[in-house]
């Protein structure tokens, strides 16, 4: 008898293999698309099914969500894609805006040196060359396998059969209307006011598409489009002009890569902060384990807070348009380097950034941008995030193009010490000069695990999108939540200053928010807008597909 009852208490010992996860998101046995609307996903899903590879896709579902998501859906902004390919090789392309030629440094300071309020966020002043449709073409180009006809014919049908309007779009419309009558008059398209339920149908941007088909990257950046694009902007009081836009190219970087215990992450590099910081991040947290505590734990916010305060500061000053900034990247991911900067890490006691802010920081503006994960069926994966940087970018709507236009200039530092919208404070490497790419936190992102596609994974949300990244990739790996949990669960957001920790409303608790109190971090109590939209696929052990579609938003997984 004591030799049984010795047994059955042993039993949990002997067994100490993990319990598998169970996915709880939609599986798919061979491709999928993540994305933030419905429409967006399966139409790169079907040009999969056609025969189109993730690259495709890409295409497609990068300029449907310019149709079914103008938030920040885009022809008229930029971003960022990292893929892997089946085979292993992996790439980056950056498409993010530049400045324009006229562009200098002090372009958004009074004659006292300060900056012009909303000279940088609102209307034709804030726009950066566009360069989405620079990338889709570059993609398309060194990877695409059907004709762009093929992937943007069932767009431009999207386009101009219309796309159903739903409960938080309507709602997000009307929230903006102020700002859509005072950028462009009462006149303008999305000043009317929807229902949910109505149908917005988007015929001149279906006219937009259809010369991009058939022009390519000239339909866009040359001839009529670029003379219409160019002197609508200047006419309301904006800078870009035909030449820049005839000069903007794409470029492909080679992404950051590094290891984080098995994994091998891959995500984008400057002028993307996303990989330097998530890496820094990362190799700060490593030797801590952050798997031995509770999810969302006192322990394992303070560990990733503390990574991330110092992540966002070595940000913020080191890093910008890498044709234009020396960064000092060996010395910035250097693990002794690291391993220093984390050396006065305490579980008893916050750190405390330089100088620690009054807490005030409602973010105004919303935090958009949207990002969409692809995986083929011979597992070629693209994670790209694509932005107009504010909700509707600059408000500024051509009528007669059928876009938005970004206002992805508030990105530069208009001022070294003085915070952009999303409260980043910037420094010289990001200062505004002709042709130069603004600093961005988009962290499209690849995961990597015993050599195998294991994740896709990215999100829009200002400043916050690297912290998210990195936690959704810490909730799959270290705290055994499945994709589609991993993507629910609740977030929290540090960027060294201001020196607060933001939570999101629901799912921390006032005693974990006392117990910080009391070590000494300083939490945002105010309405703290930092959801992010993750949408992300992992790999099963079988090797279907989990998606994690953001339930913030209309986000969508659809796969087959
Ligand atoms: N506009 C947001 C970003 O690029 O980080």
């Amino acid at each position: 008898m004591r030799k049984l009852i010795l047994f059955l208490f042993l039993i949990p010992f002997i067994n100490c293999k993990k319990a598998p996860v169970i996915p709880t998101g939609e599986i798919a046995e061979k491709a999928m698309v993540v994305s933030a609307r419905e429409e967006a996903s399966k139409i790169g899903v079907e040009i999969m099914q056609k025969g189109g590879n993730a690259f495709d896709a890409m295409v497609a579902t990068e300029m449907a969500l310019a149709v079914a998501f103008p938030f920040a859906g885009n022809l008229g902004g930029g971003g960022f894609i990292v893929y892997r390919k089946a085979d292993g090789a992996i790439g980056g392309l950056d498409y993010r805006e530049k400045a324009p030629l006229s562009a200098h440094r002090d372009m958004y300071l009074d004659s006292l040196g300060e900056v012009i309020p909303n000279m940088s966020t609102v209307g034709a002043t804030a726009i950066g060359v566009p360069g989405t449709v620079a990338g889709i073409i570059e993609v398309h180009k060194k990877h695409g396998s059907l004709t762009l006809e093929e992937i943007l014919q069932p767009v431009i049908d999207l386009a101009n059969k219309g796309v159903i309007v739903t409960e938080k779009q309507a709602k997000r419309i009307e929230s903006y209307k102020e700002r859509f009558i005072e950028v462009n008059g009462d006149s303008t398209k999305f000043a009317q006011g929807f229902q949910p339920g109505d149908t917005i149908k988007y015929p001149e941007l279906a006219k937009t598409l259809t010369k991009i088909m058939n022009e390519g990257r000239d339909g866009f950046y040359k001839g009529e489009t670029a003379q219409k694009l160019a002197s609508f902007i200047q006419e309301k009081g904006g800078f870009i002009t035909e030449e820049d836009l005839e000069k903007y190219k794409a470029k492909w970087r080679e992404p950051v890569t590094f290891t984080y215990k098995d994994l091998k992450i891959i995500s984008m590099s400057p002028p993307s902060s996303g990989g330097v910081t998530m890496n820094q991040m990362f190799k700060m947290m490593e030797s801590h384990d952050i798997g031995q505590y509770d999810h969302n734990s006192a322990e394992a916010i303070q560990l990733f807070t503390e990574a991330a305060r110092r992540a966002y500061a070595d940000r913020n000053y080191f890093l910008g348009d890498p044709d234009f900034t020396d960064i000092p990247l060996d010395e910035l991911l250097n693990q002794s380097y690291l391993e220093e900067r984390f050396s006065d890490f305490s579980f008893d006691k916050a750190t405390s950034s330089d100088s620690v802010s009054n807490g005030n920081v409602e973010i105004v503006e919303s935090t958009e941008t949207t990002h969409y994960s692809i995986v083929d069926s011979k597992g070629n994966a693209v994670s790209a995030t694509t932005t107009l940087n504010g909700g509707y970018g600059s408000k500024l709507y051509s009528e007669e193009l059928g876009i938005f236009l970004n206002n992805e200039m508030d990105d530069f530092s208009a001022k070294a010490g003085v915070p952009n919208m999303f409260g980043l404070i910037g420094a010289e490497a990001n200062s505004i000069e002709p042709e130069k790419r603004m600093l961005s936190s988009m962290t499209p992102t690849i995961v990597e695990k015993d050599g195998s596609l294991y994740m896709v994974v990215g999100t829009p949300g200002g400043s916050t999108i690297i912290n998210f990244v990195a936690q959704t990739i810490l909730n799959v790996h270290e705290f055994d939540l499945s994709m589609q949990d991993a993507v629910n669960a609740p977030r929290f957001h540090h960027q060294w200053l201001p020196d607060i920790i933001m939570f999101e409303t629901v799912g921390f608790s006032d005693e974990l928010k006392t117990t910080l109190k009391q070590k000494g971090y300083n939490i945002f109590e105010g309405p703290a807008r930092i959801g992010g939209k993750v949408d992300a696929i992992k790999v099963l052990p079988d090797g279907r597909l989990e998606g994690g579609a953001d339930k913030r938003g209309d986000d969508k997984a659809v796969g087959y």
